[in-house]
């Protein structure tokens, strides 16, 4: 096990440096003035990765930062032990301590097959197994022999997830619309039977597909829309063996997946390794590769390997996710700013912020450090986001001159899928406000991969320097927990007085107006 021994943040030298660098000169740096004292600015403060599509450029030298500042933040991520927990994760060590786990979604993603042990295993074969099982999956549904009840071809996939198992495969379908070769998809993860009921109105049971995608096979809001999906199959099929046709499953957990009567030939298996954040490229992603087809999705995933061999790779100073890690710790804990925008030139990739809110947020917004005691210093920011330009129209006023330091990324393809103009179309900054800009050539499967795995890895980076266990779900999970107590003290007439007052208020009101 990596010594993942250090000193709790406060006490870390960098951090102390990095105070007291901020108190006398830090705060005050002028962007403007830096860009006409230093000509080469730009070359300082960017990097360039030639990708097999073309150029990727993070460009970070329109922030409150100079080289003392980059310095000394690079300074903390060595004396934090980045590059030790990173090697770590790669090597399948069991980094989320306190649920027992290793976290190895760059397995999933591992296209040059080099062995990843966990546990004294390699796990590359399972990897492989399931590749080659969806493989089979997706070219039936595409190429039209795979049947439903009455042997017509499948039209439309009904995926039926929540949080990880919706956000991600929601999301690159989205933005990989242009790449679609496959049946219609469509996500259903609300528990309000309004997106359930909206959904099916439009399809045929004979030619839909449900894709049940939950890592554990217990969440309340999956569970009960794929019983209501079953239903709604039942009352046109009538007969129980249509479910094995219109029916596969996401899962690690056999026993819940064949209690629900799903045949477990079509479940695609996951393992306990896969965090929900990351379980896009697992078999999660199955309604991804139903929709561009197998290609494209084995794309998505060599996408983010190159990510991954970048951020092992590459010397702390050139690594793109841990500059954007410390620049985010640089305004989170020093200018103390309190979200961070993603804002996305493309339309396609409308659902990016939305997806990276999970991302960050259910991993960085956490207040107990990896050895038990309260952080006395903000963790993960606020993420939010709207694709650009619509943003300009909407928020960017408060962004340039309201009261608040608000740090943007820019992610913007230089050239659009649908031009009706040429040329970037994007606000340039003008005062001192702080932004990344990370352009590619245009949004392919392999640029999609590459930046998502580019946020993950700044997300890992910001939870060492924090102190905080990124991978945990122990609160997510609890709150799992509270909802199926609650949920059965909605039935019946009885006054519910076993929590807090505001509570029994609530769910006797409900009771009493059902
Ligand atoms: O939101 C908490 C969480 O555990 C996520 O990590 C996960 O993506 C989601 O719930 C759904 O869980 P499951 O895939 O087990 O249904």
């Amino acid at each position: 096990m990596a010594n993942f021994k250090r000193a709790p943040l406060p006490e870390v030298a960098a951090w102390k440096e990095l105070k007291s660098y901020f108190d006398s000169e830090g705060s005050k740096l002028n962007m403007m003035k830096m860009f006409q004292d230093d000509a080469t600015r730009f070359d300082k403060f960017s990097q360039k990765l030639p990708t097999k599509d073309g150029d990727f450029l993070l460009d970070y030298s329109k922030n409150l930062v100079d080289s003392k500042t980059m310095d000394l933040l690079f300074k903390l991520a060595k004396e934090t032990k980045v590059e030790e927990m990173r090697a770590a994760m790669f090597a399948g060590e069991k980094i989320n301590f306190t649920q027992d786990r290793a976290e190895l979604h760059v397995a999933l993603r591992n296209r040059s097959n080099t062995p990843v042990m966990f546990d004294g295993k390699d796990v590359m074969p399972d990897v492989n197994g399931v590749l080659k099982h969806m493989w089979e999956f997706t070219e039936s549904v595409q190429g039209g022999t795979w049947k439903g009840y009455t042997g017509k071809a499948i039209t439309n996939v009904v995926n039926i997830g929540i949080g990880g198992s919706d956000l991600g495969p929601l999301m690159v379908t989205e933005a990989l619309k242009p790449y679609r070769t496959g049946p219609s998809v469509h996500f259903v993860s609300n528990i309000d039977g309004t997106h359930m009921v909206e959904t099916l109105k439009t399809l045929n049971p004979e030619t839909t597909l449900f894709i049940i995608a939950s890592k554990s096979f217990t969440t309340q809001e999956t569970i009960t829309n794929a019983e209501f999906a079953k239903a709604w199959l039942l009352k046109a099929a009538k007969e129980k063996s249509a479910i094995a046709k219109h029916f596969v499953a996401l899962s690690t957990n056999a026993t819940k997946v064949k209690e629900f009567g799903i045949d477990v030939k079509n479940m695609f298996e996951l393992w306990d390794w896969v965090g929900g954040c990351f379980s896009l490229w697992s078999a999660i992603g199955m309604s991804i590769a139903l929709y561009i087809g197998m290609d494209n999705f084995e794309d998505l995933l060599a996408g983010g390997h190159f990510m991954d061999n970048h951020f092992v790779n590459a010397p702390l100073e050139s690594n793109i996710p841990v500059i954007l890690a410390l620049i985010g710790v640089w305004y989170n804990n020093f200018f103390e700013a309190e979200t961070q925008a993603l804002l996305p030139y493309d339309q396609y990739m409308h659902r990016f912020a939305a997806y990276f809110q999970q991302g960050d947020m259910e991993s960085n917004g956490k207040y107990i450090t990896r050895s038990g005691q309260r952080c006395a210093y903000k963790t993960g920011p606020i993420i939010w986001g709207e694709p650009g330009t619509n943003g300009q129209h909407a928020f960017y006023q408060l962004i340039h001159q309201g009261t608040r330091l608000i740090p943007c990324d820019f992610l913007m393809p230089v050239k659009t899928q649908n031009p009706i103009q040429n040329g970037l179309h994007h606000e340039v900054f003008d005062g001192n406000r702080p932004s990344n800009s990370i352009l590619f050539q245009k949004l392919s499967p392999f640029t999609l991969g590459l930046l998502i795995a580019m946020y993950e890895h700044k997300i890992f980076v910001q939870g060492i320097i924090w102190d905080i266990n990124s991978f945990d779900q122990l609160g997510v999970q609890f709150g799992k927990q509270l909802a199926q107590e609650i949920q059965p003290e909605l039935k019946g007439k009885d006054l519910v007085s076993n929590h807090d007052g505001s509570t029994n208020g609530l769910i006797n009101f409900i009771k009493a107006n059902m």
